[in-house]
């Protein structure tokens, strides 16, 4: 497999300037994504895994900002380009944005617009960024949605979004996403509104154009056991940092953090249900990342937490050995030194 980094996130904040202080979606996010690699991003609902993506899109709604750090993205052969530095809704910025990095959603109707046929919106994607041929777009567009494995792709060309079922909508989805075969697509928890079923062929559709495409898949859930599928690395978020990273093999065999522990305890076992047998839930929700006071951020969950230590210092995240990186204080008494 190739290593060529096309994609690195240094040290990431971005903030939402709120009435009653800054909160902290991400706070100093820093990973890298390879060629055709998969990069599994993961985390309860809050942990700043969405607005992550966002960063990296440059569509954080306002009041928010990316408030520093930096995202180098690498055309093969070419010099980085830091996308933070680029302006907002500027000419390049919206040739990277679908032509070479592409995001699919939970819910298709966040990208697929009502009231525009599928194949117009695949071939608009077409015509900005791969060719000014109409014929030859519309070419492309009808092969896209016979390759996502949507029947008869002559007629769905012509349907509106509505009229396709949930996850033919979602193949739609993802035909419009990698109309323009994009180096990397961010896949912001694209199977979670569907059942079981449908998510396990969604996912092996993306799998094979993965294998077909070339592209790089950075794979966001909450579901610990579809990134055990999927993804080669595995990056841990909570309340907007990385607590813990690590191929998937090791944290699946060796999870340091407790909160990691937790998520792998609540994936349902093999044999039980699907959905809805939780087996060991955690306990609180995700706290607001709000005026947060200098301390672990999972102190007031954790079950294993040091008095005195994890709710009075902020952890560092630490390579432990075999690209295994933890953020805890049971694991190292280092603290994070840049702290404000
Ligand atoms: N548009 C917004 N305005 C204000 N706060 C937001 C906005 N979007 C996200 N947040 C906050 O940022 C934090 C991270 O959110 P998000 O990235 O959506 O989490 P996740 O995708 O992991 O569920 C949460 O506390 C959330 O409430
Ligand atoms: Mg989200």
């Amino acid at each position: 497999m190739s290593t060529n980094k096309i994609l690195s996130v240094n040290n990431l904040s971005t903030h939402f300037a709120l009435p009653d202080g800054t909160l902290k979606a991400v706070d100093g996010v820093s990973f890298d994504v390879n060629e055709r690699q998969t990069v599994g991003i993961i985390g309860e609902s809050g942990c700043g895994k969405s607005v992550t993506a966002q960063s990296i899109m440059r569509i954080v709604p306002k009041p928010g900002q990316i408030s520093s750090g930096s995202i180098e993205f690498t055309k093969s052969g070419q010099n980085p380009t830091d996308l933070v530095g680029l302006e907002k809704d500027g000419k390049t910025i919206r040739s990277i944005r679908g032509g070479e990095i592409s995001m699919i959603f939970q819910e298709p109707l966040t990208s697929l617009s009502p009231v525009h046929t599928v194949g117009d919106q695949i071939t608009e994607m077409l015509l900005l960024h791969s060719t000014n041929d109409q014929a030859e777009a519309k070419d492309i567009a009808i092969d896209m949605l016979d390759r996502v494995g949507i029947s008869n792709p002559q007629l769905r060309f012509d349907e509106l979004p509505h009229q396709l079922s949930g996850g033919m909508r979602q193949r739609a989805m993802i035909a419009m996403a990698l109309s323009c075969k994009p180096s990397i697509l961010i896949a912001d928890e694209p199977t979670t509104a569907l059942d079981v079923t449908v998510q396990a062929q969604i996912i092996e559709l993306l799998q094979n154009l993965q294998d077909e495409l070339g592209m790089a898949i950075m794979y966001i859930t909450h579901d610990l056991g579809v990134i055990c599928e999927i993804a080669d690395i595995v990056h841990v978020m909570y309340l907007g940092k990385i607590v813990e990273s690590a191929s998937t093999k090791e944290i699946f065999h060796n999870p340091l953090h407790p909160y990691t522990r937790r998520l792998l305890a609540s994936i349902p076992k093999l044999g039980t249900s699907g959905r809805g047998t939780k087996l060991d839930a955690i306990r609180g929700n995700v706290p607001v990342p709000l005026n947060l006071p200098a301390q672990c951020g999972f102190q007031s969950r954790c079950n294993e937490i040091i008095d005195g230590v994890c709710n009075l210092k902020v952890p560092s995240l630490v390579d432990m050995g075999n690209e295994h990186y933890v953020r805890c204080f049971l694991h190292s008494e280092e603290e994070e030194k840049t702290y404000a």
